[in-house]
């Protein structure tokens, strides 16, 4: 029946806390404030530090009690703890030691200032413990958390490289950051909620105050899962209905690895993962489409001479120096208007040249764009013949030959393009041809034959 004292008496700690604190501060303040020749204010700072130390002591006491109740681990209290057995001694000390003294000598005011700096080191250490030793830092700015040697380092979410995933550790690269995310912030070394330390695997298998909370091979019958499928309301669920939840497809790929046998080593493959389970979580590298170089903007005379010359051009994305220039109004255009394009070479990002009197060597002007991406040559007479000049457009990425005289053999030397993804040539005898080639880029041509399915092949 009495059993809940004790934990009561632990959980308030906080609370007494702030007494001792309080208390003391008012004793310290007075030693410094009391006027020389004067015994004003002696008996109210003998009482300060007297009830400053018994308050001390009964925090000490309460907080003896949070930890043994409360699953705190010793080595995160134990420096907590000496401190606040300073504190308290050094308060009782100051009580005996003060009598009717009418000036405070130095020595006194020094030892005043020593409990003051222990008492804030006390405070300091147990704001730590509740709070997280980040929390005062959290809000700083930047610059000063990096003096500190602090970087806010969020935990990451759960990655999965989409190449050659069946190779990664189960545990150890996507149950470990899962439960990083969603659990450690309670059950690390330091905060050991239900006794319970989910930072490694070696701590996993050691359990929780209610004994393991693995069994492996059945999820069911296992803690570590059976808690989060708990409904929200139930007051078993984990994490707690306030905190972060972690995905359906997080929560699935726990269960599976429990159910594949929680073995610390197995790979996804060797577990037997379906493909669709760790989908959610690849990783997909996205490369910018326009270069990542810096460069200036092209001043705008030059674009108006460009537009009085015929073409259209804007920038490709607005706010970018990234140049889109067109022929669509200049159909008369020919290579020996090239000389036109010149003094905005490096800013072509997209350049439209369809439908115009291009012929095939202006191939080898085009190949002088370094930061070419995306060229449109449809409806122009040009069969391919000098398309390997296009290598030196390092960032070229998609190539447009659509109703051109384009064919196959002429756009193998295109074959192994360091950045060319695609390569659209429909209306083309390369499109007629009935063997497409295999190409590192894609090609399209119009000719579109859907992939055999197995039942295709079936005679009944
Ligand atoms: C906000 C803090 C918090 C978070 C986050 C949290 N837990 Fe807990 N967890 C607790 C507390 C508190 C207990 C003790 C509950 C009790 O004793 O009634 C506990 C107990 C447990 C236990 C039972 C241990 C035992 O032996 O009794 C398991 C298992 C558990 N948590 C798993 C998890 C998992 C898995 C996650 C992440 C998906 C998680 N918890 C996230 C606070 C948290």
């Amino acid at each position: 029946m009495i059993g809940f004292i004790l934990p009561l008496l632990g959980r308030l700690h906080p609370l007494l806390v702030h007494l001792p604190i309080g208390i003391l501060i008012f004793g310290i303040l007075l030693i410094f404030w009391q006027k020389k020749d004067s015994t004003a204010f002696n008996p109210v700072i003998r009482l300060a530090f007297l009830l400053g130390g018994v308050s001390a002591a009964l925090a000490g006491i309460s907080g003896f009690f949070q930890y043994q109740f409360e699953g705190f681990a010793w080595d995160s209290i134990q420096n907590h703890l000496i401190a606040g057995v300073f504190s308290a001694a050094g308060s009782f000390y100051l009580f005996t030691r003060i009598k009717d003294e009418t000036i405070f000598t130095s020595k006194i005011k020094l030892q005043v200032l020593a409990l003051f700096i222990v008492l804030t080191v006390t405070g300091h250490l147990g704001g730590n413990i509740s709070r997280g030793e980040e929390y005062l830092l959290e809000v700083l700015p930047a610059e000063i958390q990096a003096l500190a040697g602090y970087e806010a380092v969020p935990e990451k979410p759960l990655e999965i490289p989409e190449q050659g995933w069946e190779e990664i550790e189960f545990y150890g690269e996507v149950v470990q950051p899962i439960l990083n995310q969603n659990c450690k912030s309670c059950h690390n070394s330091r905060n050991l909620k239900g006794e319970l330390n989910l930072t490694s695997f070696g701590e996993l298998l050691k359990g929780g105050e209610n004994g393991d909370v693995l069994k492996a091979g059945n999820p069911e019958l296992s803690a570590l899962f059976a808690k989060l499928i708990l409904p929200l309301e139930d007051e078993d669920h984990m994490p707690p209905k306030e905190k972060r939840q972690p995905s359906e497809e997080e929560i699935e790929l726990i269960k599976s690895w429990i159910a594949s046998g929680a073995s610390q080593n197995t790979t996804l493959g060797q577990a037997g993962v379906a493909e669709k389970l760790v989908e959610p979580f690849f990783h997909k590298e996205v490369i910018p489409f326009y270069p990542l170089t810096e460069i200036p903007a092209v001043p705008i005379d030059t674009l108006s001479r460009l537009r009085k010359a015929g073409f259209f051009s804007e920038s490709v994305l607005q706010g970018s120096s990234w140049l889109k220039v067109s022929c669509i109004n200049f159909p008369d255009f020919t290579d020996d208007n090239w000389i036109l394009l010149k003094s905005v070479k490096g800013q072509i990002a997209y350049l439209d040249l369809s439908g115009t009197q291009v012929t095939e060597g202006i191939l080898d002007s085009i190949a002088n764009l370094p930061n070419l991406t995306v060229l449109k040559l449809n409806q122009t007479t040009l069969s391919g013949t000098q398309l390997g000049a296009l290598s030196d457009c390092k960032n070229l990425k998609i190539l447009y030959l659509n109703s051109t005289l384009t064919n196959l053999e002429n756009l193998s030397a295109l074959n192994q393009h360091p950045s060319l993804q695609k390569v659209f040539a429909f209306q083309t005898p390369a499109g007629d041809s009935p063997n497409t080639g295999k190409f590192s880029f894609k090609l399209e041509t119009g000719n579109y034959t859907l992939p055999k399915i197995p039942a295709d092949t079936i005679v009944y």
